[in-house]
């Protein structure tokens, strides 16, 4: 087989970038590994920043959002038992976030995939790219007993951060950023009417938690809980206790409970691999980096690799110009570490660190105190939370 371009994984990022290309002409495959089941039944993001947003609508995919998607100007921090409004309408000077599922929005682009005829295979095994370095890239995978070779111009790395794009990479040639931190986060979807209508993320000494929805009639919960807990250690009601008790009283008692739909453990991590180009393969989202999910950075960092590679695509493609993906990593780099520096500050004022002394304790008390007493501490949250320029 042939093709323009060769997409390494189907989640949000692959399947953007394919739906983006193909609009202009462009011609792509994307491998994905599990079935289009699977992919959709993953439960992740709910935030878009309006950058986001409007890439879906370029990619023809935003109707069902614009119509479904709650535009949310704030949301709220709990601690000490009372709730502050953070206003992000006007600290940010006129911008908001949309509420809509990772998931729907993963089922519009494949959608539009289909509208399109676009090449998207499934259940893909043992993909492998090879001679990056060369004019002639191309990656092979496994259907049953076939090895079936795509030869390609590039080869884009948008499997993830366990996918193979990045450990094809040599390791002399790339430079990996990491840091674990000593939780995660336990999360449950469950059919019951939200307990507020905006998100509301809580600081409590038991742990940070973060109520969130994905309707009116959906919601998804988190808690804290160290990295030792297992899934099944935590039944429904144990969950919805301990939520309920690091909530301000008076939102524990509207909190509605019901049984888990889903419910799923994720490891906080920060990590950035740079540069995030080896020769033909271009890597785009969780592929090149990670954040914790508390400042709802990780898709949207996303969508900024991909405007950044389809852009440079285009450039290459329509005009000769390879200006673009030789830039590509540096550009995409730099909103990159605004946004780990961004997820990181989050994740440290809210959450409660097991091995933190008092005087961390203290300053970390005086982070969120300054945060939501000055106009300036507020509005650089606010441009952060709703998305930086691209
Ligand atoms: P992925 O979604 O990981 O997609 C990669 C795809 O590649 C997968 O389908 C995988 O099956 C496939 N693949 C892997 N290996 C191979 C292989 N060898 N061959 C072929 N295919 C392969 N972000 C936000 O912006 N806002 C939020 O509110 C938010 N909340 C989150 C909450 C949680 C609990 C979690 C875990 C994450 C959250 N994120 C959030 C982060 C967001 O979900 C990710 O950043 C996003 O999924 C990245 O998309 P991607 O397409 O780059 O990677
Ligand atoms: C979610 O709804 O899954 C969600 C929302 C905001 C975050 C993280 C996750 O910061």
């Amino acid at each position: 087989m042939k093709t323009s371009v060769c997409i390494i994984g189907g989640g949000p990022s692959g399947l953007m970038l394919s739906q983006l290309l193909h609009l202009k002409g462009i011609d792509t495959i994307v491998l994905e590994r599990q079935s289009r089941e699977y992919v959709l039944s993953r439960i992740r993001a709910g935030v878009l920043e309006h950058g986001f947003a409007e890439l879906m609508r370029e990619a023809q995919c935003g109707e069902r959002m614009d119509r479904e998607g709650e535009i949310h100007d704030g949301f709220f921090i709990a601690h000490e038992g009372q709730l502050d409004r953070v206003d992000l309408h006007k600290h940010s000077g006129g911008n908001s976030v949309v509420v809509y599922g990772q998931t729907e929005l993963t089922r519009d682009l494949y959608e539009g995939r289909d509208r399109m005829k676009g090449q998207v295979i499934h259940n893909a095994e043992d993909v492998q790219p090879h001679d990056l370095t060369t004019d002639t890239p191309y990656v092979t995978y496994r259907d049953g007993d076939e090895i079936i070779r795509i030869d390609c111009d590039f080869v884009i790395g948008a499997d993830g951060f366990h996918g193979v794009s990045r450990k094809s990479i040599p390791k002399d040639k790339i430079t990996e950023y990491e840091k674990v931190y000593p939780f995660g986060w336990l999360g449950v979807l469950s059919r019951t009417p939200p307990v507020s209508p905006e998100l509301v993320y809580a600081k409590h000494e038991r742990g940070f938690a973060l109520c969130s929805l994905r309707s009116q009639v959906l919601s998804r919960y988190y808690i804290q809980v160290p990295l030792t807990d297992n899934v099944e250690d935590w039944s429904d009601d144990a969950f919805w206790a301990e939520l309920k008790r690091r909530l301000p009283a008076e939102l524990a008692a509207q909190l509605v409970t019901g049984p888990s739909i889903e419910k799923s453990i994720a490891p906080l991590r920060s990590f950035v691999a740079e540069p995030m180009r080896y020769g033909k393969l271009f890597l785009a989202g969780d592929a090149a980096h990670i954040v914790p999910p508390t400042g709802a950075r990780g898709l949207n960092s996303a969508a900024s690799d991909i405007y950044y590679l389809y852009h440079a695509m285009l450039q290459h493609y329509q005009q000769g110009d390879s200006s673009g993906l030789d830039g590509y990593s540096a550009k995409a780099l730099a909103r990159v570490w605004k946004a780990q520096r961004f997820s990181w500050w989050m994740t440290t004022m809210l959450h409660t660190f097991p091995e933190a002394i008092s005087y961390d304790q203290k300053l970390q008390q005086t982070d969120l105190a300054y945060l939501l007493s000055s106009e300036k501490a507020l509005g650089s949250l606010a441009e952060n939370y709703v998305g930086l320029p691209f």
